[in-house]
């Protein structure tokens, strides 16, 4: 049985999302030019759904440092515009080549593979552009530039990326998938917390918290990733199964089993909870989102 607790919590979330949805549709919108085309591969992307988890963490942080969603939806905006561009690249034919996500077929097979990297190379520019508009103090602006660059760059996701697709047919040790997963996963996940943060005007000590917590949750995360990936069906995921055993990838899943790897998101969720604790005003909301990504089947 759901809890009133986790139906309220559930609403909260449901609130957000629908803020995040009206927003993205504003912020790219169709055009009559010779390159509308492109425009509809990248809002085909974006507003094909996703669970918005990153853009809702970087609300809600706002919220516990005492400000209002709305003074980070345009950060948590472009954190969803540099996630879709993420996964429109990491489905290539160069990368995973995967032909299918979130349930329809992948940007390249939809629009074809040049119009798929323009778009994401797109996606990325109009993430800036998104953040630049927040209407926020200047300096609170260019921290939060500066904070996504850099987790974009090669010390964050695109290393990660890197890490993940020149390990293929190799064995990774534990440590070096952590990092691995620090870089493609957590970065980003701690870069929508950190610009919430930012956005609710919180504390270094606050910053700091956030991160330790996201980096936590970023690795259960992917680990999850990686058990759904062996054990859900493709219609649960939206996205094709055994990906990455065909790409002969080391996961965690594929070093330590599916037991061992749900001890570890069950073990970093815990965590993350710990990182946050008497750091805000109100954490209820981000305990139970980070139960409930450990605990998701898609
Ligand atoms: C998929 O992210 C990429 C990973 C880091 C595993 P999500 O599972 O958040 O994908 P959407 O946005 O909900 O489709
Ligand atoms: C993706 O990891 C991480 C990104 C930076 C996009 P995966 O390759 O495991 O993500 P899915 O399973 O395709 O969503
Ligand atoms: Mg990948
Ligand atoms: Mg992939
Ligand atoms: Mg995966």
């Amino acid at each position: 049985m759901i809890s009133n607790k986790g139906t309220n919590m559930q609403s909260e979330m449901d609130l957000c999302r629908d803020m995040i949805e009206i927003r993205l549709n504003e912020l790219l919108t169709e055009t009559n030019s010779r390159y509308a085309t492109l425009i509809e591969s990248m809002r085909y992307s974006l507003l094909s759904g996703g669970k918005r988890a990153r853009a809702v963490l970087c609300m809600k942080f706002c919220e516990a440092t005492g400000g209002e969603l709305e003074d980070a939806l345009d950060a948590a905006c472009a954190i969803e515009m540099l996630h879709a561009y993420t996964l429109i690249h990491d489905d290539l034919p160069s990368m995973d080549g995967d032909d299918t996500r979130r349930g329809k077929p992948s940007n390249h097979i939809a629009y074809g593979e040049f119009t798929a990297i323009l778009a994401g190379d797109a996606l990325q520019a109009a993430a800036f552009e998104s953040l630049s508009k927040s209407d926020l103090p200047t300096d609170s602006i260019v921290k939060m530039v500066q904070v996504l660059a850099q987790i974009a760059g090669p010390h964050g996701v695109c290393g990660g990326q890197y890490l993940d697709l020149s390990g293929e047919g190799t064995q990774h040790t534990i440590d070096e998938l952590k990092e691995l997963y620090s870089l493609k996963t957590s970065a980003l996940i701690s870069a929508a917390t950190r610009l919430g943060v930012i956005a609710g005007g919180g504390t270094q000590e606050q910053v700091d918290a956030s991160d330790a917590y996201a980096q936590a949750i970023g690795l259960a995360f992917q680990v999850r990733d990686d058990i759904l990936d062996c054990t859900a069906t493709a219609e649960e995921l939206g996205k094709p199964i055994g990906s990455d055993v065909d790409n002969e990838k080391s996961t965690f899943a594929s070093l330590l089993g599916v037991e061992a790897s749900e001890q570890i998101v069950n073990r970093e969720t815990e965590t993350a909870i710990n990182a946050i604790k008497d750091k805000f005003e109100n954490i209820e909301f981000l305990i139970w989102i980070a139960n409930a990504l450990a605990e998701r089947k898609n």
